[in-house]
C-alpha cells in the first residue's frame, strides 16, 4: 500500500499525523506530506485507512501501483 497527500486540498487539520504519526510529516506552515515515498507497512494499513477516511478535506489517498 502507498498514500499521497495532495498538497493543493491539504488545509492542516493534521488528523492524518493523529492516526499514524510516523507516515505523515507536518511541514512549517502545518500542512501534511507522506514520510518518504508514501509505503505503508502492513501493520500500518489500518492507520493509513484511518488517515485516509478522516481527512476532511479528501486530501489523502491510496495510489493504485
Ligand atoms: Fe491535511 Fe487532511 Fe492531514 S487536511 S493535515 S491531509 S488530515
Amino acid at each position: 500500500m502507498r498514500i499521497r497527500v495532495d498538497e493543493e486540498k491539504c488545509q492542516g487539520h493534521a488528523r492524518c499525523y493523529g492516526f499514524a504519526p510516523t507516515l505523515f510529516d507536518i511541514d512549517d506552515f502545518g500542512l501534511s506530506r507522506v514520510v518518504g515515498d508514501g509505503t505503508v507497512p502492513t501493520e500500518l494499513e489500518g492507520a493509513a485507512r484511518l488517515a485516509i477516511a478522516n481527512c476532511p478535506e479528501f486530501a489523502i489517498e491510496e495510489l493504485s501501483d
